[in-house]
């Protein structure tokens, strides 16, 4: 696993999001994973400015959602659905009909992961995953005790989740109980794995996937697993490395 180390929150949005655009350079038409949350937003602005100073060309990419919530109206703004078209889609100017999100909305929900991982499949698979990291160490939603072979499937949200989520919400009750998340083994089979942390919060995640055993009490040690993985993080994150 190669750890980049970088002073700022900025400055690990700046970086990842220019690794980001040189695999699109390197392929028109690359297959990104994309996730949600405040994370991985530097990247994603990153990429925009070259996008709209034309030095960035997205018109071929694929993107394929880490996850969604089960229940949520597709139309709801805090919809994963919503959340990628808002702060994907739209400012890296993707073509809508390239952007995968999971159907949280499914009356199968079983049948919708299997059709995801389908997707994946006839995409060619996925070049680069973007990833943030939970507080309690989940990548997509893997909360802790998720098998490292898992595939797409619907997952209960860990109460520490829904708590952190609550911001994205009027009130904590909100946050829905149930999601999809693409599995641990989804997620390991990316041709490279990119992972965004920042602030004081994410200290003891980082260092347990990083440091720590192999263990499904932290999935994101999976990413030892990974010949490609690569972490970025600001010094707040980094704080409890050895
Ligand atoms: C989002 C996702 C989650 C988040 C994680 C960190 O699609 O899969 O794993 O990346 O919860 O969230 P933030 O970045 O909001 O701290």
């Amino acid at each position: 696993m190669q750890v980049i180390i970088v002073e700022t929150p900025e400055e690990v949005g700046r970086v990842a999001g220019e690794r980001i655009a040189a695999v699109i350079r390197r392929s028109a038409f690359a297959v990104l994973g994309v996730a949600t949350g405040s994370s991985p937003l530097g990247a994603y602005a990153e990429i925009a400015r070259q996008v709209s100073d034309g030095s960035l060309d997205t018109a071929g990419v694929t993107a394929f959602a880490l996850d969604e919530y089960v229940g949520l109206p597709l139309e709801h703004p805090e919809s994963y659905h919503s959340v990628i078209h808002r702060t994907v889609t739209e400012p890296l100017r993707l073509d809508p009909s390239r952007v995968h999100v999971p159907d949280g909305t499914a009356p199968d929900l079983e049948a919708a992961c299997a059709d995801y991982e389908r997707r994946i499949r006839e995409a060619g698979g996925v070049d680069l995953q973007l990833l943030g990291l939970g507080a309690n160490g989940h990548i997509g939603f893997n909360e802790p005790t998720s098998s490292f072979g898992s595939r797409t499937r619907p997952k209960t949200l860990a109460p520490k989740t829904r708590q952190d989520n609550a911001r994205f919400f009027d009130s904590a009750d909100q946050v829905p109980v149930h999601c999809l998340t693409q599995g641990l083994g989804t997620i390991l089979d990316a041709r490279e794995l990119l992972l965004v942390a920042q602030g004081a919060g994410k200290a003891d995640a980082v260092a347990e996937m990083i440091e720590g055993p192999l263990s499904s009490r932290c999935p994101a040690s999976a990413l030892q697993l990974h010949p490609e993985a690569t972490v970025i993080i600001d010094r707040a994150a980094a704080a409890k490395l050895e």
